[in-house]
């Protein structure tokens, strides 16, 4: 299948580079210059115009960042790849499946993508052009091993269509394959990533009760994991949750909520434990320094 990825960083590189592998002919693009060299250096095809790049491909993967930016998340490179994706669908009458790959909250590929399109290419969604919503599970430290290896494929779909022809390009993986309306897929990229948040807060909570009894907290967390039911990812505790994706998606999604007239009881409690243990990190890591920078006076000194 002749597919494109808009937006090549961590995620449309992983998501193209795995396609590849699996048979399809994959061209990548990115406002960035910079980014398509490092991929061209790494024999991966790049293209210089989206416009072609569109005509010629029949799957358009958008992968494009959404930050949180004032507690909500900034869907600004999303609408800007899609409306430039829509200009592009107006050149060419051949069917082509639009996919959101970029995590984006409950209802913004039906309500937002899906129009832009259809204003900006004059065509019909569902009839001339399909469009799914396929959210990625990677680990930024581990993206193409984990972009390899899915556990799940979710696949939301405007209709049967799109998600048939997006299902093709995924059949040789062993991971099940689930399909979806739009709006749900959107909301199980949130659901996953809102767990794994809420998980490492709980054991953060019991390890800081741990500490006060005087317990080992990686005594319980390793007895705890054992169940089936529980598992061993951040089970652990000492350590806040980071990284590109936790945080961000737990800012954007209680805000989304709250605009939604829900109050998020328990995700404000995750986030407030994260923050303490942030606190927590940061005071012993101050201490640290300052025991090396003593450290290195009493070295130099001696010196
Ligand atoms: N990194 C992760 O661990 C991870 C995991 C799952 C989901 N996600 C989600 O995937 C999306 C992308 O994340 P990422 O980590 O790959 O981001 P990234 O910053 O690594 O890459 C995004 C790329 O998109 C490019 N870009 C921005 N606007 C563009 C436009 N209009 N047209 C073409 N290219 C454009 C940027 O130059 C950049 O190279 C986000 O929604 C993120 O939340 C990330």
């Amino acid at each position: 299948m002749k597919t494109l990825i808009v937006g090549s960083g961590v995620v449309g590189e992983a998501t193209g580079t795995v396609l590849c592998k699996n048979g399809n002919s994959v061209v990548f693009y990115d406002v960035d210059r910079k980014r398509l060299e490092i991929l061209k250096g790494k024999g991966l095809h790049v293209a210089d115009s989206i416009d072609e790049a569109v005509v010629d491909s029949t799957v358009i993967f958008i992968c494009v960042p959404t930050p949180t930016v004032n507690s909500s998340i900034d869907l600004s490179y999303v609408e800007e790849a899609t409306v430039n994706i829509g200009k592009a669908l107006s050149h060419t009458d051949s069917y082509k499946v639009v996919v959101v790959r970029s995590t984006v909250v409950p209802t913004t590929t039906r309500c937002r993508v899906v129009p832009l399109l259809q204003k900006h290419s004059g065509l019909v969604p569902g009839s001339d052009f399909g469009v799914c919503m396929n959210p990625e599970f990677l680990r930024d430290n581990s993206a193409l091993e984990d972009s390899l290896n899915p556990s799940r494929i979710v696949i939301g779909e405007l209709d049967k269509r799109s998600g048939d022809l997006l299902e093709q390009m995924y059949l040789s993986f062993k991971a099940p394959i689930i399909r979806m309306d739009l709006d749900t897929a959107e909301m199980v990229k949130y659901a996953s990533n809102l767990f794994l948040a809420t998980k490492i807060s709980f054991f953060n909570e019991i390890q800081m009760i741990c500490a006060k009894l005087g317990l080992d907290a990686n005594v319980v967390g390793k007895a705890v994991s054992l169940d089936p039911r529980i598992g061993e990812y951040g089970v652990y505790g000492g350590r806040p949750f980071e990284g590109k994706c936790l945080p961000k998606d737990l800012i954007a999604f209680r805000g989304f909520v709250r605009a939604l007239n829900v109050n998020p009881k328990l995700l404000d409690a995750v986030s407030s434990v994260n923050a303490e243990m942030s606190g927590h990190v940061s005071k012993k890591s101050k201490a640290r320094n300052a025991r090396t920078n003593l450290n290195k006076v009493q070295n130099t000194s001696r010196v």
